[in-house]
């Protein structure tokens, strides 16, 4: 895709999936209060590509974990897709991350005695979508990530970059709004780790989904839209590479001749 379709795309989806107030996140180890978010305010607009990236301790994960509600602010509020999450249940906190996210981990987390197929397809099983309407999107999010030859082989029959592309395909399976991925190439090799950045700006791209991804990769600067810089539990620095679009940057080169 050319970078003026992108950046027509990111213009024209100018609603905001997550926005988050002064959030604070304390956590209590024994006497001693560990302060892994302190006053975390940001937007995020539906479509981008945003990254998380700080030392370890930062509070990446932490992030992560409360803005897709699976852990609780200590004071502060995140709003979901217009929801605010206080205020809501632990069911509805379920149902929310069920329709509306699909997670991905540094370590793949793919059940091992299941082909790729299979471990996408259980996503869907789970949705409780019927058996064509499965087998349909399962082939369609392997294509998606370039693996249909490998739907039916098990992950340890398959590389770490497949692995992790199973991982993507299952995420994207139901077809969520927005994909969380914590340290998605923490464990690839550099090159391997710069296809899966890559196959994830062109998801963003083309299915329109909102990403939002905490990583040590420095690469990730040639495909994020944002990149929220973390310290101490702070956003210290908000870069937006959009800024690089249009100009001749070695950031849009690299991409366009990546693609
Ligand atoms: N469940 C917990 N109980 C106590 N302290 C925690 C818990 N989870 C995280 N912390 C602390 O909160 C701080 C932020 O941790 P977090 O996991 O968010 O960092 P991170 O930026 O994701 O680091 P990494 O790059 O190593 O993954 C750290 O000091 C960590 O020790
Ligand atoms: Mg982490």
């Amino acid at each position: 895709m050319a970078s003026a379709d992108r950046s027509d795309l990111v213009r024209s989806t100018g609603d905001v999936m997550v926005r988050t107030v002064d959030l604070v996140r304390t956590y209590q180890l024994g006497a001693e209060p560990v302060h892994a978010l302190r006053g975390v305010n940001l937007e995020i607009k539906r479509g981008q590509f945003v990254t998380l990236k700080g030392r370890s301790g930062s509070g990446k994960t932490t992030l992560l974990n409360v803005i897709s509600g699976l852990d609780t602010p200590t004071s502060g509020t995140v709003d979901l897709l217009g929801h605010d999450l206080s205020r809501a249940s632990e069911k509805e906190l379920l149902e929310l991350r069920r329709r509306h996210i699909g997670f991905v981990f540094q370590s793949f987390a793919l059940i091992p005695t299941f082909s790729a197929f299979e471990n996408v397809d259980l996503m869907l099983r789970i949705g409780g979508f019927d058996r064509r309407e499965r087998s349909r999107r399962v082939r369609e999010v392997l294509e998606l990530v370039g693996l249909m030859k490998w739907a039916g082989h098990r992950p340890y029959e398959l590389s770490g970059g497949q692995q992790q592309r199973v991982a993507i395909a299952r995420a994207l399976a139901n077809q969520p709004e927005m994909v969380i991925a914590d340290e998605p190439t923490g464990e690839l090799d550099s090159v391997t780790g710069r296809q899966i950045l890559e196959l994830f700006r062109e998801i963003v791209d083309s299915e329109g989904v909102t990403l939002v991804m905490a990583t040590h990769d420095p690469t990730v600067e040639d495909y994020a839209d944002f990149i929220y810089e973390l310290v101490d539990g702070r956003i210290q620095e908000a870069k937006d590479m959009r800024n690089y679009l249009g100009d001749l940057s070695s950031r849009t080169r690299t991409t366009e001749v990546a693609r």
